[in-house]
């Protein structure tokens, strides 16, 4: 018999254990079908991160998760708060641009190729380019208005029960989720930004701390999370950064959460689709190995610290501004996956990677969770006298 493990957060959402997959925006490698509805048949709840994919590739991903599982998911798309206009600002207009303005950060990532022995691959499309991305610092597209547009029409046209927005202002997005029937979450890395998306008209905060992996702010779980519930009281939170046991989960309940969004954890899963090589640095790496850097998207973002990263600190430039920063980073990716080099790649994870040693089925990592969330329950209960 499956263990009973609720809170107000099972009610709200239609499913069996507060835990919730991170909807993680990596062209889909991240959250695949396969782990999304894993997480979401053993009792959780399982969201796509759909900012990487095309609108199609979405609508696919969803209609494909929707074949392995019958119970409700999620999609989280990132939503920049100044969406540009439709600028025509392609890759290769970037390019030019970098190569006239920043020749130093060209040369930069020219150098580094030589040293490790791959040359170019440039990204191979001419997506108009702005900040909308996943946290890899690959993804093609989700680039303009119209096709966020896009991705939000095809969340809304299928059988999706809850949509997560990463960063920016979900409030034009709110009132379609609301009419559908859908459950909003808005993710806050600080008590003013839960606020702001409380305004927006979220049902749900994700309150996500430092320690998290990808783009991620400045406030640790520990204090950030009881300032969160305090400040959107009584809407639920739920917890995100560096919870990979049972006991992170117990923890976050005691902070006040409602429920807990984890990423790293699961990209230790069988199901994930994110190469090996990023695997292997969470199942071996130490919390200290997962750093925070602009390097390869021009904004925070917390990835495993590679040779690449060494030789960007060492070099001493500054980050560029929007969107050079990506675009020259996104060509630095493209030619070490092209050259097999993943260990050079954007690989981001969370401090929790140190707590992980093994690469294990999505339902195994979900037993886990409730089974030593519950243990740490009874074990505070246990060793304290109140
Ligand atoms: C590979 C990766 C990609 C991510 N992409 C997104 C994204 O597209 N949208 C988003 O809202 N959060 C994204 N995040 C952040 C997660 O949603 C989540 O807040 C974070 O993983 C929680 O911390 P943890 O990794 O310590 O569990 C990403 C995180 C990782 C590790």
């Amino acid at each position: 018999m499956r263990p009973v493990f609720r809170t107000k957060l099972c009610d709200l959402l239609g499913i069996e254990y507060p835990i919730v997959l991170a909807g993680m925006g990596s062209r889909g490698k991240a959250t695949p079908p396969a782990l999304v509805a894993a997480v979401s048949n053993a009792g959780g709840l399982g969201v796509i991160g759909g900012s990487g994919l095309e609108p199609e590739q979405l609508r696919d991903a969803i209609r494909r998760t929707r074949e392995l599982t019958d119970k409700p998911i999620g999609v989280d798309l990132i939503l920049p708060g100044n969406i540009p206009k439709d600028t025509p600002l392609t890759r290769s207009e970037v390019r030019r641009q970098i190569e006239e303005r920043y020749p130093e950060h060209a040369a930069f990532v020219r150098n580094i190729m030589t040293e490790h022995g791959f040359g170019p691959h440039p990204v191979d499309n001419e997506f108009v380019v702005a900040n909308t991305t996943g946290a890899d610092g690959s993804t093609p597209g989700s680039s303009n208005r119209n096709m966020l547009q896009q991705q939000v029409d095809v969340t809304m046209s299928e059988d999706v029960q809850v949509f997560a927005a990463g960063l920016g202002d979900p409030s034009w997005v709110t009132p379609l989720a609301h009419e559908r029937g859908m459950v909003m979450m808005g993710l806050a890395g600080s008590p003013r930004n839960a606020e702001r998306q409380k305004q927006a008209g979220v049902d749900i905060i994700v309150a996500q701390g430092y320690e998290a992996g990808g783009h991620t702010g400045w406030i640790a779980s520990l204090p950030l999370i009881p300032q969160v519930v305090d400040a959107v009281a009584p809407m639920p939170v739920l917890a995100a950064g560096g919870i990979v046991n049972g006991r992170g989960v117990a923890g976050a309940l005691s902070l006040g959460a409602a429920g807990v969004w984890v990423g790293t954890a699961f990209l230790a899963s069988e199901e994930c689709d994110i190469h090996d090589e990023h695997k292997r640095q969470i199942a071996e790496g130490r919390s200290q190995d997962f750093d925070i850097r602009k390097v390869y998207t021009g904004k925070t973002m917390r990835s495993f610290k590679n040779a690449a990263i060494k030789a960007w600190d060492d070099a001493g430039l500054d980050t560029l501004p929007m969107p050079y920063q990506k675009i020259l980073m996104d060509d630095f990716n493209s030619a070490a996956a092209a050259a097999n080099r993943h260990e050079l790649h954007s690989n981001p994870a969370g401090q929790g990677a140190g707590g992980i040693t093994a690469i294990r089925p999505a339902a195994a990592i979900m037993e886990d969770l409730v089974t030593g969330a519950i243990a740490a329950l009874n074990d505070v209960n246990a060793k304290v006298e109140i």
